[in-house]
C-alpha cells in the first residue's frame, strides 16, 4: 500500500465514527513504535512532522523513514502529514517531498507567533488548498488559537473558535479538515485541574458542516504515571493535567476525527531512557536505551489507538491513489 491521503483516512473515520491519532515523529524509534502499535491493533494512522521535525531530520530522513514504514506495513493505511505549516512555501516543500497531507496554520502569521485576522487566514489557507488539491493532497486549516508555546510556536493567546466563522471559513477555503480551538493547548503544562473543554463548539461546527472532519490539537493526556517515571529517575517535571481520554472520546462522538498527540510520546521516551540509565549505569549501546524508548512509544500509542476507536479499522477500505484524489478535486 502506498501512503494514503489523510482525507480518506478521516472520511472513513467519519463514516464509522472513530478518531484517528496523528502522532508527531522526529526519529526512527518514534516511527517504529507507532507502527508496531498500528500493526498489532490493525489501526490506520497519521504520522506527522512539524517544521521542527523537518529541520531536525533534514527532511529526506522523514520521507524515507516513513517510506520504510509503508514498505514494512503494507496493510496499514498511513498518511504523512505536515503539522503546523506556516506558509505556502513550507507546504509546497512538503508536497514535493511526497507528503499526502499538509496543515496550513493560518491562525498565526508566518512567524508562527502573531495571530492573524479572519480574512488573512482565509487568504493563505485558500492559496494552500488551491495548490495542494492540484496534487491530490489533503489540507487541514486552523481557526482560533490554542494556548501554550512549543519551541517558540504559538502566540500564548487563547481565542476559541467561533462556529459561524468556522462554517464561513470552510466554505471560503475548501479545506478538507479544520482544527478548532476548544480550550486545549500544546505541551506538558495544559491545565492545573480537571479541564472543561468547549464541546459545544464541536457540536455547533459539526451541525453547520457535517461533512468536514474536525481536528483537536493539544490532545496529550499527560498521564501522571509518565511524569512519575521521569521524576523517579532524576527528572523534575511539575504534575499538571492533560486532556482526559473521556473528553477526547466525547469530542470524537461529536465530530473530531483527528487527534494530535506529541507530548505523551515525548514523556514516554524520556521516562524510559531515564529509567534505563538509572537501572543500567554501565550500558552504552544506544540500541538498548533507544529500544526501551521505542517500546514506551509503542505502549502509549497502542493504548490511544484502542481508546480513540481506530483499532481494527486498518482493512476497512482500499486506498485511493493521489492520482484519483487529483481527479476528485479537479
Ligand atoms: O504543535 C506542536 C507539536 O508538538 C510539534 O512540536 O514544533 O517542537 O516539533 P515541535
Ligand atoms: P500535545 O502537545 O498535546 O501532544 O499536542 C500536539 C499537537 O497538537 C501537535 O500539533
Ligand atoms: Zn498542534
Amino acid at each position: 500500500m502506498a501512503l494514503v491521503i489523510m482525507k480518506q483516512i478521516l472520511d472513513e473515520a467519519t463514516k464509522s465514527n472513530y478518531g484517528v491519532g496523528a502522532f508527531n515523529v522526529n526519529n526512527m524509534e518514534q516511527i517504529q513504535g507507532i507502527m508496531k502499535a498500528a500493526k498489532e491493533v490493525q489501526s490506520p494512522v497519521i504520522v506527522q512532522a512539524s517544521r521542527g521535525a523537518l529541520k531536525y531530520t533534514s527532511m529526506y530522513y522523514i520521507k524515507h523513514m516513513v517510506a520504510a514504514a509503508v514498505e514494512d506495513n503494507p496493510d496499514i493505511p498511513i498518511a504523512l502529514h505536515l503539522d503546523h505549516g506556516n506558509s505556502l512555501q513550507t507546504c509546497k516543500e512538503a508536497i514535493a517531498l511526497g507528503f499526502t497531507s499538509v496543515m496550513i496554520d493560518g491562525s498565526l502569521k508566518e512567524d508562527s507567533k502573531t495571530p492573524t485576522a479572519f480574512d488573512e487566514n482565509v487568504e493563505i489557507t485558500k492559496a494552500v488548498v488551491e495548490y495542494a488539491h492540484r496534487f491530490g493532497v489533503t489540507v487541514e486549516g486552523e481557526l482560533g488559537t490554542l494556548g501554550g508555546i512549543e519551541d517558540g510556536v504559538g502566540s500564548g493567546i487563547v481565542k476559541l473558535t467561533d462556529p459561524d466563522e468556522a462554517a464561513r471559513f470552510i466554505k471560503l477555503t475548501g479545506v478538507d479538515a479544520l482544527a478548532l480551538a476548544i480550550g486545549t493547548s500544546h505541551g506538558a503544562y495544559k491545565f492545573k485541574a480537571q479541564p472543561t473543554l468547549a464541546m459545544d463548539i464541536i457540536s455547533a461546527v459539526k451541525s453547520k458542516c457535517p461533512a468536514t472532519p474536525l481536528v483537536m490539537h493539544g490532545s496529550s493526556s499527560v498521564p501522571p504515571e509518565l511524569i512519575d517515571i521521569i521524576n523517579e529517575y532524576g527528572g523534575r517535571l511539575e504534575h499538571t493535567m492533560g486532556v482526559p481520554i473521556a473528553a477526547i472520546q466525547e469530542a470524537i462522538k461529536l465530530g473530531v476525527k483527528k487527534i494530535n498527540v506529541d507530548t505523551d510520546g515525548r514523556l514516554a521516551m524520556t521516562g524510559a531512557i531515564r529509567k534505563f540509565f538509572a537501572e543500567n549505569p554501565s550500558e552504552f549501546d544506544p540500541r538498548t536505551y533507544f529500544g526501551a524508548a521505542r517500546e514506551a512509544v509503542y505502549r502509549v500509542v497502542r493504548g490511544k489507538m484502542i481508546d480513540f476507536g481506530s483499532a481494527g479499522h486498518a482493512r476497512d477500505y482500499e486506498p485511493i491513489s493521489l492520482e484519483e484524489a487529483k481527479m476528485y478535486y479537479n
